[in-house]
């Protein structure tokens, strides 16, 4: 089969849910991915921040393929001899009494909602179905109803009403909006990014996050943070909100807690909040279960085993130094932290973002726009600094070449 029989079988039999570029991969190893045909390219999204310690880790996939070969699945009707030590490790790595396993982002996110919702009615005291949670403008929690019911982008939102309520709705980065909104009685939970992913890397005043904890403490209003994309060393600290000494009163993960391996994802949080939830009351069948418990403890030793924090921080301000010496109209912004960087590309003679990435495919890097004009860059953070250097002449090239 050809790469184009591949493209076309997807376009025949799968739902047309996503715009892919066109490549058909085969194979990954570290920052590398290979097509069909057996070229090799920089992986300059790492499945959107999931695939941190690199495609296809040795030592994730031999703590998955040893777990797979032994004991899968149990469901939550029953212990297991593995839960319980991804539990324990999990909850001292991040400093937390309490972890609850789901699978995606998404149903982290949601979990973390409940959560919010439950506390705010056995805890805080608010009138049963009163509860509200903030939110911001160009968030991305992901595609469940509830969680598009607060987004403010149409393509996610449009639709799909009705809509869940309970969500009031200010602007990113914007301390007088959330200071306003804190003042409802009935509000129990900030829910936020620390830096915005999907909406294009959108990094908020330094301060902010601090700001933000402390005004929420002040309210008893429990401060939330989606660290989906950001954490696990992406920006240069184990977690994003380590950047400013915030620890959120709930955390949520996914993505590189598996190293990319298999969906997992997390909620942390104390007793005193965590607690509220209480038998029967949430779950999932395959949350925590036993080959997911070995692949995020082996995923998250790798990130401190190999330096991968510090790698990022490094590596992303040189990534960044490079980006903003590029001679061209077409760049009109480099921003980011650690190796979540983006740069926003001017649309010029009719060739936007989409085309950037098509030219840089061709010249061996992938990359993905995000809202036509913004193309993210977040390579691997096994990535090392020759590699990096060979991107970026990549990256280079291929916008100064468009420019002729
Ligand atoms: C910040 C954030 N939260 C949640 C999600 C949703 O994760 P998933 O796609 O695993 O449901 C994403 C995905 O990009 C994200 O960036």
């Amino acid at each position: 089969m050809t790469a184009n029989d591949y493209m076309q079988r997807e376009d025949r039999y799968g739902a047309h849910n996503y715009h892919p570029l066109p490549v058909v991969l085969e194979k990954g190893e570290g920052v590398f991915v290979w097509d069909v045909d057996g070229k090799k390219y920089f992986d300059f999204l790492s499945a959107y921040s999931a695939v941190n310690q690199g495609h296809c880790h040795p030592k994730i996939i031999n703590a998955m393929t040893q777990q797979a070969k032994t004991l899968t699945l149990t469901s939550r009707a029953f212990y297991n001899n593995v839960l319980g030590e991804f539990e324990e490790y999990v909850t001292k790595y991040f400093g937390y009494d309490k972890v609850l396993p789901m699978n995606t982002g998404a149903e982290a996110d949601e979990t973390a909602i409940k959560l919010c919702r439950k506390w705010a009615y056995t805890k805080k005291g608010i009138a049963e179905n009163q509860a509200k949670i903030i939110v911001c403008e160009g968030n991305f929690h992901g595609r469940t109803t509830t969680i598009v019911s607060f987004s403010t982008d149409p393509t996610a939102k449009d639709g799909f009403g009705p809509f869940t309520p309970g969500f009031v709705t200010i602007p990113y980065n914007d301390l007088s909006a959330l200071e306003k909104a804190l003042e409802d009685p009935n509000v129990a939970g900030f829910l936020v990014e620390p830096i915005q992913g999907e909406a294009g890397v959108y990094v908020p005043d330094e301060g902010y996050l601090k700001k933000a904890s402390e005004m929420c403490k002040a309210k008893n209003v429990l401060f939330i943070a989606d660290e989906v994309q950001t954490g696990i060393a992406r920006t240069g600290k184990m977690l994003a909100c380590d950047h400013e000494g915030v620890h959120p009163d709930i955390l949520i993960l996914g993505k590189a807690i598996s190293g990319g391996a298999m969906p997992v994802s997390a909620v942390l949080a104390d007793d005193d909040i965590m607690l509220c939830i209480k038998p029967g009351e949430h779950g999932s069948t395959f949350g925590g279960n036993p080959v997911a418990a070995k692949v995020a403890i082996a995923a998250l030793e790798v990130i401190k085993d190999e330096k991968l924090t510090e790698n990022a921080e490094r590596l992303g301000k040189i990534f960044r130094e490079e980006m903003k010496k590029i001679q061209s109209d077409r760049v009109e912004v480099v921003r980011g932290k650690g190796l979540l960087n983006a740069i926003v590309i001017k649309p010029l003679e009719g060739k936007t973002a989409w085309d950037v990435c098509l030219a840089l495919r061709d010249n061996g890097l992938l990359a993905k726009p995000t809202h036509d004009h913004i193309i993210r860059f977040a390579p691997p953070l096994v990535i090392t600094e020759e590699q990096l250097m060979e991107a970026v002449e990549i990256i280079k090239k291929t916008i100064l070449d468009m420019d002729k």
